[in-house]
């Protein structure tokens, strides 16, 4: 690993002198250039492309326009895809629910700028502010959790009740990925960045990455292994054909404050806020044990773990995963 990263940085340092003179600054553009039959844009009902100053994005408004309101973050790769289940399923029971891709991720652009906090933080803040929600439910996943929680320490007057499923922020440097590790070298990701040939390479540890995030489980029915196979096949096609995804991903295991959201969830852990944390027991994408210090600086969050659950619970057990979601969001 160490003599490898060398390497790399090597590398970087050659040809740095090749990186200020191609540096792209345009927005990338997003699947609407290259639909896939699996993700198309209807995916859900009632997408709309928002025009907004960073790019165009787009997003899904439907269920009971009259019901509660819940907005899904998604997160590093899949798309909103990973909400197949639970947007429809809360769309089914009467809420009123909006999903949308993140910067970068399925039909939405990737602009030429950092992958961090707030430009996360702020593209939610101005699609709610867009569809005009000034109180909702937030539901986070992963990366979406770590966003969702870095909204709720800024606009704690627009969430009502929050749910995170394995969120990130509280990582350790140690537990990151391997190709989190070697692209936060110095050098190292400018290099990959305007490099074309080393782009296959590249995809190929994203792909081996994202991977990783599944456990390997027997015993699921038919219709949840066809909803992974589907999303796996959806986040693959996306590494290959999204024009901005490569930019988006890699900016974001750059800039994104994976291990340093503290302050953010101790925030939310003042607030008054109804909390349910989920977690997956063997999750090692974002180790189930950050769930000990999210709870410390939440001490009023719910935690409930799922035995023998990796990162991905939100599908494998997306029947069970669901109703506690429903149950807590409908709660007195
Ligand atoms: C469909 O989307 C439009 C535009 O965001 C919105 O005004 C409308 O309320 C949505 N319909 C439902 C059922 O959510």
């Amino acid at each position: 690993m160490f003599t490898n990263a060398i390497k790399w940085l090597g590398l970087g340092i050659i040809t740095s002198y090749i990186i200020a003179s191609s540096k792209q600054q345009v927005t990338l553009t997003s699947l609407s250039e290259k639909p896939f039959d699996l993700y198309p844009p209807d995916f859900y009902p009632n997408g709309t492309d928002l025009q907004l100053p960073s790019g165009t994005m787009r997003y899904w408004q439907f269920g009971n326009e009259a019901g509660s309101k819940v907005v899904l973050v998604h997160g590093i790769t899949t798309g909103s895809s990973v909400y197949d289940k639970l947007a429809r399923d809360l769309a089914d029971k009467g809420h009123h629910v909006l999903v949308y891709d993140i910067w970068g991720r399925g039909y939405s652009q990737a602009p030429a700028t950092n992958y961090d906090e707030a430009l996360y933080t702020s593209q939610l803040a101005m699609l709610l502010q867009k569809v005009g929600w000034d109180r909702t439910d937030v539901v986070g996943v992963s990366l979406g959790g770590g966003i969702a929680t870095s909204f709720t320490a800024f606009y704690p007057e627009v969430v009502n009740k929050l749910v995170l499923i394995a969120p990130a922020g509280l990582m350790k440097r140690k537990d990151m990925p391997l190709i989190f590790k070697v692209l936060t070298f110095p050098f190292v990701h400018h290099f990959v960045m305007n490099q074309p040939y080393i782009r296959p390479l590249l995809i190929n540890a994203i792909e081996r990455f994202s991977k990783t995030t599944r456990l390997v489980q027997s015993g699921l029915d038919e219709d949840t292994e066809a909803t992974i196979a589907k999303i796996t096949k959806i986040a693959t096609y996306q590494f290959v054909n999204h024009a901005g995804f490569f930019r988006a991903f890699l900016g974001t295991v750059v800039r994104f404050p994976f291990t340093e959201l503290r302050e953010r969830y101790k925030k939310v852990g003042l607030q008054d806020r109804p909390v349910l944390m989920i977690w997956g027991d063997q999750d090692t994408t974002v180790p189930f044990d950050n769930s000990q210090e999210a709870q410390q600086l939440m001490p009023n969050a719910k935690l409930i773990v799922h035995e023998d659950k990796g990162h991905d619970v939100l599908i494998t057990l997306w029947r069970t995963v669901n109703q506690e979601i429903e149950e807590f969001l409908t709660s007195k």
